[in-house]
């Protein structure tokens, strides 16, 4: 509850005037403590960033690397499912079993993990040239 409540709160926040699709984003970290983030969009389109990405910038801006669960809100039919770039930004600092959890505005959530979201991402082992 306090990552929905966190998730929820910074997404009021949320800059979102193009799409109008505010979402907000909350991860608990190896230590314990929760960083949010909000959606910030620009008007080059692009330029835009998603809630997960401001969340894990928070996070790593701390000193911490490591997300032991994350949750995303926004509004909308359909449970907010992270895109393709915040899969792969939220594996970088997570494991495979690491829960990522889908909330919509009312509370109700979906799990999954990061793993069932990415699989068979590019990981840093793929790097490795011997
Ligand atoms: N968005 C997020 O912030 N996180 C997601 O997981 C999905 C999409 C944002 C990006 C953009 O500002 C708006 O939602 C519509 O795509």
């Amino acid at each position: 509850m306090d990552l929905f409540n966190a998730a929820m709160t910074v997404r009021e926040n949320a800059y979102a005037p193009y799409s109008n699709f505010q979402v907000g984003a909350a991860i608990r970290s190896a230590s314990g403590k929760i960083y949010a983030g909000c959606n910030v969009e620009n008007v080059a389109y692009p330029e835009g960033t998603c809630a997960e990405a401001g969340a894990i910038a928070a996070m790593i801006a701390d000193g911490e690397t490591q997300i032991t669960e994350i949750l995303v809100v926004a509004g909308g039919a359909a449970k907010v499912s992270p895109c393709g770039g915040c899969r792969q930004k939220i594996a970088e600092f997570s494991t495979g079993d690491v829960p990522v959890l889908m909330a919509d505005l009312t509370g109700d959530i979906e799990k999954i993990t990061i793993g069932d979201l990415l699989p068979a991402g590019f990981a840093k082992d793929h790097m490795d040239v011997g």
